[in-house]
């Protein structure tokens, strides 16, 4: 086997919105000055909301889009087939708003991450994402807050922490500034630990 190319671990990105993080995600796979021999590479943007930014970040990246329809994801087996078949061997929730179902999940046994922009397991659980947990973390007088990359279990937000950071809030702070701070720190970080993850796991 030695002197044979590593195949880069083919992963999808499920997101629901402007996608800002799946565009860091795709840009890290591009850094690579070989090109042939990337960690990962980006082959499928599963989205379930039509015309929602991260559609165009796919096709403006010439990534291959899947959009999917609820009551199929909760069905059975639902979209589990179609990204077997796709050759999916990771998955990276970066903004996407529905529950992941068991049977998706026991199909990628510690293969799905997500992020979450607060220091779990404060301000996690159903109804907390979005703008939602900015305003509860304000509202509550806090003096911090970060993000936290986590694998998915059939729990929201509670399966084992990878990786957190924390930055500070002041005075000043609003939800829309905790917001962009958060952002960036997600932007910083998200892409890294990915790419560290997927080198370990070849
Ligand atoms: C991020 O803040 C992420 O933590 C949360 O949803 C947001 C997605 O933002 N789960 P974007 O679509 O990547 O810009």
């Amino acid at each position: 086997m030695s002197g044979q190319k590593k195949m880069p671990v083919s992963v999808a990105i499920f997101a629901s919105g402007a996608g800002s993080n799946a565009e860091r995600i795709i840009e890290q796979t591009l850094l690579n000055p070989d090109g042939e021999n990337e960690d990962f590479s980006v082959d499928l943007i599963v989205c379930n909301k039509p015309g929602a930014g991260v559609l165009n970040i796919a096709a403006n990246h010439g990534i291959e889009t899947m959009l999917i329809e609820k009551e199929q994801f909760f069905r059975g087996d639902g979209y589990i087939p179609a990204l077997k078949e796709k050759g999916i061997q990771f998955i990276i929730l970066a903004g996407f708003l529905w529950k992941v179902p068991a049977p998706l999940i026991r199909a990628y046994t510690n293969k799905i991450i997500n992020i979450h922009p607060a220091l779990l397991p404060k301000y996690g659980g159903k109804g907390m994402y979005g703008d939602k947990v900015h305003q509860a973390i304000i509202a509550a007088g806090e003096r911090e807050s970060g993000i936290t990359i986590h694998y998915v279990d059939e729990l929201y937000d509670h399966g084992s922490i990878i990786f957190q950071a924390n930055c500070t809030i002041d005075d000043q702070d609003t939800p829309e500034s905790l917001a962009k701070k958060i952002h960036s720190l997600e932007h910083r970080h998200y892409p890294e630990i990915i790419k560290g993850l997927l080198k370990d796991a070849k």
